[in-house]
């Protein structure tokens, strides 16, 4: 959702037609924006635009916050349950609030099951390991099946039919959909108790939309803001964001394992939590944590059982 830029002092209604015009929707577009590069693109002048990127900086309060602010925000993060004790413990007591936490793994791996796990444990009870919340899916490979929410909410002695309910789900057609459907969550999120955003696949629309060899630099940018604008709804309204991400092979290496994430750097930045899980004997799957700020690298192995995800 775009904000009401004539919020901002000293935006007026023309001003805000020209910004809004020249791509500046919101605010923090406008925050991040040299004072150059908004007056090149709307024709408002250079002084200006100064003032109105301070503005817009003033408005989200960007700049210090002390350590004790912090603190308290953090007090604010909530776990959910994988329904996975040992997966569960890997992660510190589940996938966090306020952080992005991203799966990366090939096909079949369990990556979208672990999703649809999430969307209905999220619902449980906080003291089973959900946060009483609801769930926003944006689906880009057409892979949800509300029958999977069915028989994993019934495993957990939940109601289908309000837990498919608390369930909002819009499907993703291509990269620039997708970064529209993330603003528009914005608005579900404010109004139902959301605390989990997942998007399966983050990757796969900007890979496929951006093949050429030119288009890496432009594809990576736009990954960036909307990994961005995904870490900022999860801060702001304090709720989870999960993403999946597909491997890719490299054949440069002969020793150890042959794929690695796509997104690069940006989404290596990005994630507060990494998880790449790769596929063993039969229904068993290997979860290994790579990249936490505070958690041990290590592995669990769990199950991808017709309940769901288990030990
Ligand atoms: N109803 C089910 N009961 C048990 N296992 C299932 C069920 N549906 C799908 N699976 C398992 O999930 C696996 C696919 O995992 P999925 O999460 O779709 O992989 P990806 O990582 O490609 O998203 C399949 O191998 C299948 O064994
Ligand atoms: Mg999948």
């Amino acid at each position: 959702m775009a904000d009401n830029l004539e919020e901002l002092p000293g935006v007026g209604p023309k001003a805000a037609e020209k910004l809004i015009e020249a791509g500046y929707t919101d605010f923090i577009s406008i925050a991040a924006a040299s004072a150059g590069e908004i007056s090149a693109a709307s024709d408002i002048g250079v002084q200006t635009a100064e003032n109105i990127i301070q503005a817009a900086r003033e408005k989200l309060k960007m700049g210090f916050k002390t350590a004790e602010e912090i603190a308290e925000k953090r007090k604010e993060i909530g776990k959910i349950t994988t329904c996975s004790k040992n997966l569960d413990e890997l992660l510190g007591g589940g996938i966090e609030t306020q952080a992005i936490t991203e799966v990366h793994g090939s096909f079949g791996s369990s990556k979208t099951q672990m999703a649809h796990q999430l969307a209905v444990s999220v619902q449980l009870p906080k003291e089973k390991g959900g946060l009483n919340g609801s769930c926003v899916y944006i689906d880009t490979e057409g892979t949800f099946r509300p029958e999977r929410i069915i028989q994993m909410a019934e495993a957990l002695g939940m109601d289908p039919k309000k837990t498919l309910k608390n369930i909002f789900v819009a499907r993703a057609f291509n990269s620039d959909h997708q970064v529209v459907l993330v603003e528009k969550a914005k608005e579900v999120i404010k109004e139902k108790k959301v605390k989990l955003l997942i998007v399966d696949s983050l990757t796969a629309h900007f890979r496929s939309d951006y093949t050429g060899r030119g288009e890496l630099a432009p594809r990576q940018q736009k990954l960036n803001r909307h990994l961005h604008a995904l870490q900022r709804i999860g801060d702001v309204y304090n709720v989870a964001i999960f993403v999946t991400n597909q491997v890719m092979a490299r054949p440069d290496i002969l020793f150890g394992d042959p794929t690695k994430p796509i997104g690069g750097h940006v989404l290596a930045h990005a994630a507060t939590f990494r998880i790449y899980l790769r596929k063993s004997k039969g229904t068993k799957r290997i979860a290994r944590l790579i990249d936490s700020p505070y958690l041990p690298e290590g592995e669990a192995v769990f199950n991808l059982t017709t309940e769901g995800i288990r030990d």
